[in-house]
């Protein structure tokens, strides 16, 4: 996708919309999908500019679940990003004033308020009407084809990587079994669909200090596990060290915030049924080994998907989230027990 874009190119996105005055434009967040921009104009309004990553996203359906989604909680009250434009791929909304934006979770109560937040999310849209959301990224929790997915990639054996992750793959065997659980009841109607957010890492919510908060990045909130937003959460936002850490030893589950993100989350989503609740532990690992397979699949494949600073990078990710699998599963009986208590 293209990187780079000269001023006179972004202040024409900015006139066709109106917005003159204009005083900077500059990159801006530490997203890794979109190209951000902050509009300065002379009267003291802001904006966010964005360009959006055509090479993931269908045009037509992410706007249309954007504007759907915008409307609806504008609608209904509840805070949420503001569109000033949208003329795809370019996107205009206003800036959300008064609020931070953290990376990582710095103690237990950050990882609170996120998950307080997503629940908050989940739960403004559980009466959302028909039609359906677009599928923006089909299959994108569908574990069973992942592995299919990892299954090709190892076949594709990029430059004999393969020969170098027997010991994930090995690990890949080991969970098997259990990939297909949540799609496996999503199928029996078990587990509803619901409407995710699909990417809960704590960048995209916005907080500001009366406790208030945001949820931003709607582009991949359609149809969905609820499950996987919890997961994702506890993939993110309940590890020690980062993806990428090589050192190995520093990777593993906090119990403490895995306590504060199960609370935040089960204060705020009131309607999940009991076959939610009792996956909310397995959704950490499940969707961790999930990220972990596709890191694994963008290595053999040569590292087609996700963004590389140097060779090894997906295969360093894929054993951080291996390793947060198994941590979470050395501390399974106590996270099971977290959830217990505080749902009684
Ligand atoms: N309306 C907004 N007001 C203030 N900051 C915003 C707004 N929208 C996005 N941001 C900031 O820009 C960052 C990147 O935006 P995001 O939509 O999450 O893009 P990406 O999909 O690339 O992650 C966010 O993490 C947030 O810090
Ligand atoms: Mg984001």
């Amino acid at each position: 996708m293209q990187e780079k874009f000269t001023r006179e190119e972004l202040l024409s996105v900015l006139d066709a919309a109106g917005i003159g005055g204009v005083t900077d434009v500059s990159r801006y967040g530490s997203g890794h999908i979109n190209i951000t921009f902050k509009v300065e104009t002379s009267g003291g309004k802001r904006y966010i500019l964005q360009r959006v990553n055509t090479d993931i996203f269908d045009e037509a359906p992410l706007k249309r679940n954007v504007m759907r989604v915008t409307e609806f909680l504008k609608k209904k009250g509840v805070k949420s990003l503001s569109v000033v434009a949208y003329d795809s791929p370019w996107r205009i909304y206003d800036f959300l004033e008064g609020y931070d934006s953290r990376d990582i979770a710095e103690e237990p109560r950050h990882a609170y308020d996120v998950a307080r937040a997503f629940a908050k999310f989940q739960n403004d849209l559980a009466d959302f009407p028909e039609p359906r959301l677009d599928d923006i990224i089909p299959k994108f929790h569908d574990t069973p084809d992942r592995l299919r997915q990892l299954d090709e990639a190892a076949k594709v054996d990029f430059e004999g990587r393969l020969a170098k992750v027997s010991s994930e793959m090995a690990f890949v065997d080991r969970w098997r079994p259990q990939a297909s659980k949540i799609v496996d009841m999503m199928a029996r109607g078990e587990i509803p669909e619901r409407i995710a957010h699909n990417d809960t890492k704590i960048n995209n919510v916005l907080t500001a200090p009366d406790g208030s908060a945001v949820v931003i990045d709607l582009d991949t909130t359609m149809p969905g596990s609820a499950l996987f937003d919890f997961g994702d959460m506890v993939r993110t936002s309940s590890a020690a060290a980062a993806e990428d850490e090589k050192d190995l030893s520093k990777v593993y589950s906090k119990k403490d915030y895995f306590e504060a993100l199960a609370r935040g989350y089960l204060e705020g989503a009131k309607f999940l049924n009991d076959a939610e609740k009792e996956n909310l532990a397995f959704a950490g690992r499940l969707s961790t080994f999930e990220v972990g397979i596709r890191f694994l699949a963008d290595y053999l494949n040569g590292d087609k998907y996700f963004h590389t600073a140097y060779p090894e990078h997906n295969l360093v990710r894929a054993r951080t989230q291996f390793k947060m699998v198994e941590s979470m599963e050395a501390q399974r009986d106590e996270y099971e027990a977290i959830v217990r208590s505080l749902l009684k």
